[in-house]
This record gives C-alpha cells, sequence and structure tokens, in this order.
C-alpha cells in the first residue's frame, strides 16, 4: 500500500471514529506521528478533541512546537494536563530530582505519577482514544491492532498510523508543511521528556534513545501496556 493509500484509510477510521465514538480524544505528545494526526484533525475540521500531558520535563522545543501549533491551529486547540501538584512534591522530595536513573520502578513510578494519571483524568467521560503509535516502532509494538479495547483506562483505543512507515510520516510533513520538533533535526526521531530521551547514533534503532539505560522489551512509559 502506498502512502495516498494509507493516508485515505487513515482518515476514513478517523471519520469512523468521530462518527461512532464520539467524545474521541487524541493524545498529542507533539512526535512526528502526532503532528499528522493534528494536521489531519484540523485540515477536515474532525470532531475530535486534542489533549497533550506536560510532565513538566519536557524538552524545551517541545514547548516551542506547542506554542508553533496553538498559533497554525487556532482551530484545533490542545488541552494541557499536568500531573497532581502533591504527588510530583512528594515522589522528589523523597527521592530526588531524577531518581528515575536509579531503578525501573523508581523510573515507573514517576511516569505514574507524570503521565498516567494525568492519562485517566484526560481520558474520563471519552468513549474513545486516538494515539500516533506505528507498529514499526518498537519490539513492544508490533503485535497492536488499529482498534484494541483499551481494559486498564476503560475504553476504545485506535492507533490510526498503525501501518505508516517512518519514511511516510516525514513525507506527508515535508509534503503538507506541518510544523514539527526541531530536536528532530538532531537525531531524535522519538521524543519524550528529557531526562529520559537522548539522540540516536547511525544505524540504532528509532527507539533507542529513549530510557537508553533500561532493556528493550521493558521501555513503555505504561501509557500503552497491556493490562
Ligand atoms: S511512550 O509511551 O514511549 O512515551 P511515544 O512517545 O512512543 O510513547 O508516543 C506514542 C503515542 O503515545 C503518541 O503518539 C501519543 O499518542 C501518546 N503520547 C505519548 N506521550 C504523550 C504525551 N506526553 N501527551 C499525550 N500523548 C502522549
Ligand atoms: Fe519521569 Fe522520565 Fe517518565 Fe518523564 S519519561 S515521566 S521524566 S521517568
Amino acid at each position: 500500500m502506498g502512502l495516498d493509500e494509507k493516508l485515505a484509510q487513515t482518515l476514513e477510521w478517523l471519520k469512523k471514529i468521530e462518527a461512532e465514538y464520539s467524545p474521541a480524544i487524541f493524545a498529542n505528545s507533539f512526535g512526528a506521528e502526532d503532528m499528522v494526526i493534528t494536521d489531519l484533525i484540523a485540515k477536515h475540521a474532525l470532531n475530535i478533541e486534542i489533549f497533550s500531558l506536560d510532565t513538566g520535563r519536557l524538552p524545551a522545543e517541545t514547548y516551542d512546537l506547542m506554542q508553533e501549533t496553538a498559533t497554525k491551529y487556532p482551530a484545533v486547540p490542545v488541552k494541557v494536563f499536568f500531573p497532581n501538584a502533591a504527588h510530583v512534591e512528594q515522589y522528589v522530595n523523597s527521592n530526588g530530582i531524577n531518581a528515575f536513573y536509579e531503578s525501573v520502578e523508581m523510573r515507573k513510578e514517576c511516569c505514574r505519577i507524570r503521565k498516567l494519571e494525568p492519562l485517566k483524568r484526560a481520558l474520563t467521560g471519552k468513549k474513545a482514544w486516538i494515539t500516533g503509535l506505528r507498529r514499526q516502532q518498537s519490539t513492544t509494538r508490533t503485535e497492536m491492532q488499529m482498534q484494541e479495547f483499551d481494559a486498564g483506562n476503560g475504553l476504545e483505543k485506535f492507533n490510526p498510523l498503525i501501518e505508516w512507515t517512518e519514511k511516510e510520516v516525514w513525507q506527508y510533513i515535508r509534503d503538507n508543511g506541518v510544523p514539527y520538533n526541531k530536536l528532530h533535526d538532531q537525531h531524535y526521531p522519538s521524543i519524550g521528556c528529557a531526562p529520559c530521551t537522548r539522540a540516536i547514533a547511525m544505524g540504532e534503532d528509532i527507539r533507542a534513545g529513549r530510557w537508553w539505560w533500561e532493556n528493550p522489551d521493558l521501555k513503555e512509559c505504561g501509557l500503552h501496556v497491556k493490562k
């Protein structure tokens, strides 16, 4: 399947979600894939809300892109969710500001406080959520489906870019003048929190720069882990 066909299929899926799973909400991390979906929602005036989880540890470049996106797509505002301040204070004051490097448990606890709890709030009252996940991104993502029931959060989950390649994502971004994170030009194919993301070297896996000190099979923050 070429890009035109994949694009048509993605759009068809998004329209189906809009029609049958309203209220649906799109999880926007401002990564390259998510910028494609943002552009599609804006261009086709889809009735799909957008939210982003601001962990408080995002790179400056991501905040720049948030602002650029708000300026370019005023009709599709991105609702930002922050972590519970008391929980962050408790974690940081007991464990230290960068405790996530100490163990997988500490890292997961930080992700739980900064991402999973706010995600739950973002998804409350929704029938479905949408992500920019692609099958090719990681060994942990090869089995996923376009539509899955997210039992942990209790609603339908859609991955409408599931079949897209990285090259196709960039083709769309270039063809349509979509804004993107400047870190992508500095060998950061996958971007999360600043302290947990690094650039990759030639030939390294596209997610090699995420939680690089951990085992590749464990590297999920929990947003997309099947219960
Ligand atoms: S992660 O689990 O490793 O952090 P990744 O960065 O690959 O995920 O992003 C996969 C998808 O998860 C994104 O396309 C987006 O839908 C969602 N996502 C990840 N991080 C966030 C965030 N901070 N805010 C909103 N959605 C996010
Ligand atoms: Fe914390 Fe790192 Fe997870 Fe961000 S990615 S929430 S800084 S452990």
